[in-house]
């Protein structure tokens, strides 16, 4: 099959596409020939080195999410067919042209949507679903602050956040972002290089605060994040862009508030809590897709031989949604 590898840490130049040998299935295990992948911000750590995969992934093969088409299946696997349409959130591996995926962490393409798109949702979608809905115990009516709305997983949380009758705040770096996350739902957008978003969430809730907040900027926002909650409010820290350690942090907030904070990753949980998360919101957020009350937001699509530029198109900052892989086969 075809791979683009890393070939050793780096920039994104240290990437090359190979032939590599297929993958074989277990099984309970579906073979899947991927058509496109989609790119993460774990990718540019993996690709420099920095971020090992859990055991049984290849650290030189990328791709946590894909979507393609069955082309066999294991002895045991009941649930799927060769031809079927599917796409999945991966412990590894989906920047190639074949994939081995246990059968319960497949999910079926909605019919509206091509292999792009399809690429473009597992994982943001069902990590922002985890952190908000399982994590954060978002409920319709409440209030969410989430922060990098223009990225995968902001767009992903905003158009459920909306979607389940939430008022919904949301951080990003420019007006342009701002304005296209309105259209996904963002009832208020705040412009980080320009405002306090602890002071316009104080603002706009009659200091009051957000009951849920999703972070994925990390040390820097810790004390906004907290001031920025309601009492009893719930906060889900899923990424620290911006760094991990807090200095002199006050904890105070946190009893005063009566606060909870959760830290969440997807990809080193063992293989049955992920199965259950796609089981759970293949029931209860896919059939929105065709609705087109939620829509995956595909930024650019590349090439798999154009995989260092996508790579430096996501360090840059611009995209706006999903960065996609095109595979085919
Ligand atoms: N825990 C998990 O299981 C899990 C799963 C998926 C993703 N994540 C994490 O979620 C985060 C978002 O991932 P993604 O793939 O959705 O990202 P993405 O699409 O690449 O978007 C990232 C955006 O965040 C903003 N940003 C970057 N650095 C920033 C900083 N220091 N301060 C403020 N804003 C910054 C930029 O937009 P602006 O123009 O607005 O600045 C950037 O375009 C990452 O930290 C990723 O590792 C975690």
């Amino acid at each position: 099959m075809r791979a683009a590898v890393i070939t050793k840490p780096g920039d994104p130049d240290v990437f090359a596409v190979q032939d590599i040998e297929d993958p074989t299935y277990g099984p309970e295990e579906v073979l899947v020939a991927v058509q496109a992948t989609a790119l993460n911000r774990a990718d540019l750590l993996q690709r420099r080195g920095s971020y090992p995969g859990p055991p049984g992934t290849r650290d030189d093969l990328p791709g946590l999410e894909m979507a393609g088409i069955v082309e066999a299946v294991g002895t045991h696997v009941i649930g799927w067919k060769p031809g079927d349409r599917v796409m999945a959130l991966l412990a590894g591996g989906g920047y190639a042209s074949k994939i081995a995926v246990h059968e319960r962490m497949l999910m079926p393409v909605p019919a509206s949507l091509d292999f792009e798109q399809a690429a473009s949702i597992p994982e943001v979608f069902l990590t922002a679903y985890d952190a908000l809905f399982r994590q954060c115990e978002l409920r319709a009516g409440e209030s969410v602050l989430i922060h990098a709305a223009g990225s995968g997983v902001g767009t992903a949380g905003i158009q459920m956040a909306a979607a389940a009758s939430c008022r919904v705040f949301g951080t990003a770096g420019s007006a342009d972002k701002l304005e296209r996350a309105a259209e996904l739902g963002l009832d208020v957008g705040i412009n980080y290089r320009e405002q306090d978003f602890a002071e316009v969430v104080a603002e706009r809730t009659a200091r009051r605060g957000v009951d849920v907040l999703l972070d994925v900027i990390g040390a820097p926002y810790w004390a906004q994040n907290l001031a920025s909650l309601a009492v009893q409010g719930r906060m889900v820290i899923v990424g620290t862009m911006g760094g991990a350690k807090v200095e002199g942090m006050n904890i105070g907030p946190l009893m005063q508030k009566r606060l909870r904070v959760h830290g969440t990753v997807l990809r080193a949980r063992p293989l049955e809590q992920k199965a259950q998360l796609t089981q759970e919101f293949a029931a209860r957020m896919l059939p929105l897709f065709d609705q087109q009350v939620l829509v995956p937001v595909v930024d650019r699509v590349f090439a798999l031989d154009e995989v260092a530029e996508a790579h430096r198109y996501m360090e840059s900052n611009a995209n706006f949604g999903k960065i996609v892989l095109r595979v085919e086969g």
